[in-house]
């Protein structure tokens, strides 16, 4: 049964997000007020893939409207797994450098898993270094991905309960949809894990209370995806052109989809800007353990 004409509540991850930077930009102040030293992120780049450049650009927008001291490096496509982890080094054992995050994709003759070994595990801003993994899928304290740390920011916002519901996760990557996974489980959910193998996707995705999204395809959960009144999370950020305009679009779709759920993120303004967030107070948290 389809909900005709109801609109779902919009989970406002843009709103939250300002709050949190605002709270962090407020700490920030306190510690220049007491001439401290600041909390400092480094940003690594190999290559000039358009869609990386304006997620690091917005990082460091972000840092330096917050007041955390912010470095770019960027390096060429060509560069070689040995001068990446040498930079990553230098960073490292950088007393200003507090996190440190490296871009991804990286181009494929070098390997991310070489790379993010090297990471100090107290500066992995990112938390996809397998110490922080580790720790997270037994349960303790770690710094954590931070596009899962942004869900479950959100959901805890708007109240959401997880005890006991029945979350589908849509993508089984390392940088959302497995610590995604742990995090969920820790707050007692059921949670079950769909991706491209899973065989009649559409109807395990609708047994979801909860569906969280993070494929990577424009408009691909529709309406018959969706359970009457379930939560939907969506990771997406897809480029399309419509009318020869290039926009945004999540996983969902969104027009389809509004009028089954009874709540949803939308793109842009969900669970994006709660990612540049996290990374932000995670930014912090390594400042303050390391400090
Ligand atoms: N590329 C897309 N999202 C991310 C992220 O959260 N961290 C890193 N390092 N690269 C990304």
């Amino acid at each position: 049964m389809t909900k005709v004409n109801s609109t779902p509540l919009i989970l406002n991850g843009r709103h939250l997000a300002d709050e949190v930077l605002n709270n962090i930009s407020n700490e920030i102040n306190l510690l220049k007020s007491k001439n401290k030293r600041i909390p400092g992120l480094a940003v690594v780049l190999v290559g000039d893939n358009p869609a990386s450049l304006t997620y690091v650009n917005n990082k460091e927008k972000t840092s330096k409207k917050i007041g955390i001291y912010s470095e770019v490096h960027k390096l060429a496509v060509n560069v070689s797994e040995t001068e990446l982890i040498k930079q990553v080094k230098l960073l490292n054992n950088n007393k200003n450098i507090d996190g440190i995050l490296v871009q991804l994709p990286l181009p494929a003759h070098i390997k991310s898993d070489k790379v993010i070994e090297q990471l100090d595990p107290n500066k992995d801003v990112d938390g996809l270094h397998p110490y922080n993994l580790g720790k997270l899928f037994s349960g303790q304290d770690c710094l954590v991905p931070c596009t899962p740390l942004g869900i479950m920011e959100i959901l805890k916002h708007y109240s959401i309960n997880l005890s006991g519901i029945h979350t589908v996760v849509i993508g089984r990557s390392t940088l959302v949809g497995k610590p995604l996974a742990a995090l969920l489980l820790g707050k007692n959910a059921t949670v079950t894990i769909a991706h491209s193998k899973t065989e009649n996707i559409e109807s395990v995705s609708r047994t979801a209370d909860i569906l969280i999204s993070a494929v990577g395809k424009a408009k691909l959960i529709k309406s018959s995806w969706v359970k009457n009144d379930a939560i939907v999370i969506d990771v997406g950020i897809n480029k399309v052109y419509e009318n020869g305009i290039s926009k945004s679009v999540g996983d969902v779709d969104f027009e389809n989809v509004k009028s089954v759920c009874k709540a949803i993120t939308p793109v842009p303004g969900g669970v994006g800007p709660m990612t540049i967030a996290m990374l932000m107070a995670n930014t912090l948290k390594a400042y303050k353990k390391n400090d």
